[in-house]
């Protein structure tokens, strides 16, 4: 039996910005000043601890190096220039302790059309660790990215997030010819017998109502892409709480990171594989403890 493949996800991760990170360009932005308020009434609280959490969490790593380390997005708070610089900075001992790194960004990371369409900004900042671009990407979209790792897995991280102008939406959305990209690589015959793991940014079920401006479009096309394959699992982030579910209308079960730094609920996911069955261990942090992990339990009953 070949060496089981070991990853680890994590997502949300939302370092707090400095007063330097700000630039009055940033600033023209009204989104960025409601941003700002709500950042200095509850999110500061929230994400209080996230810098010495990532720090904390880069020595569990270098304890429990992982094969592959991947990271759904919302590295940021407000997406600016200087705050992903510095979430690449704080990310990188992380990225230092897995043998490789895959991210995707958030909807906080391409959070204003500065961003560009499809993630410029982000693109820039997390390069080392975004993976292949498609061979065949005419709409310029650089998603989805494929790796084919041993044993008969593939790793497909997807963007799921979009610039939302609107201060009241954080919704995502996934542009047609990406949705196309991924039918195409899906149907190749090397991913046939891997086991397919998909990582996005937000969850796949519909939206709730017709004001749930916090969901994924493009839902319902992403799973009617995804139905006719598998055995497959989809990651993502988005919902600041880790969490395992199911979908009623996709056979992939469905694993939430959470938020690695959320004050009180820091939570993420380890996975092993060894080529005919994957377990998944749900890991947290206590103060008495650090960060640990529950059992593993099967992936597929
Ligand atoms: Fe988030
Ligand atoms: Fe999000």
């Amino acid at each position: 039996m070949s060496k089981p493949l070991h990853w680890v996800h994590i997502s949300d991760t939302h370092i707090l910005p400095g007063w330097r990170d700000f630039t009055w360009r940033e600033l023209l932005w009204f989104k960025r000043w409601v941003a700002t308020a709500y950042l200095l009434v509850l999110r500061r609280r929230r994400f209080r601890y996230a810098r010495p959490r990532l720090a904390a969490f880069a020595e569990w790593l270098r304890a429990n190096p992982p094969d592959v380390l991947v990271h759904t997005g919302d590295f940021s708070g407000l997406g600016m220039r200087r705050e992903l610089a510095r979430a690449v900075e704080l990310f990188a001992p992380l990225a230092a302790a897995a043998g490789l790194v895959r991210v995707t960004p958030g909807n906080h990371d391409l959070y204003l059309p500065e961003a560009g369409p499809f993630g410029a900004t982000f693109a820039a900042a997390f390069a080392p660790w975004l993976g292949p671009a498609p061979e065949q990407d005419p709409a310029d979209i650089s998603w989805p990215r494929v790796d084919l790792l041993e044993p008969n897995l593939a790793l497909i991280m997807l963007n799921s997030a979009r610039p939302n102008p609107p201060f009241w939406r954080s919704s995502g959305g996934i542009p047609a010819p990406a949705l196309a990209a991924l039918a195409e690589r899906l149907a190749r015959p090397d991913m046939r017998g891997r086991l397919l793991v998909l990582a996005t940014h937000f969850p796949l079920p519909d939206r709730r109502n017709r004001r749930d401006w916090h969901a994924l479009d493009d839902a319902a096309a992403l799973r009617a892409i995804l139905r006719p394959y598998g055995p497959g699992l989809l990651l993502h982030g988005h919902d600041h709480r880790c969490g395992r579910c199911a979908l009623p209308d996709l056979s992939w079960p469905v694993f939430c990171a959470g938020s690695l730094t959320y004050a009180g609920r820091s939570g993420f996911w380890s996975f092993r594989w060894d080529g005919q069955q994957a377990t998944a261990a749900r890991g947290h942090w206590a103060p008495e403890r650090g960060f640990y992990l529950e059992p593993p339990e099967a992936v597929f009953s």
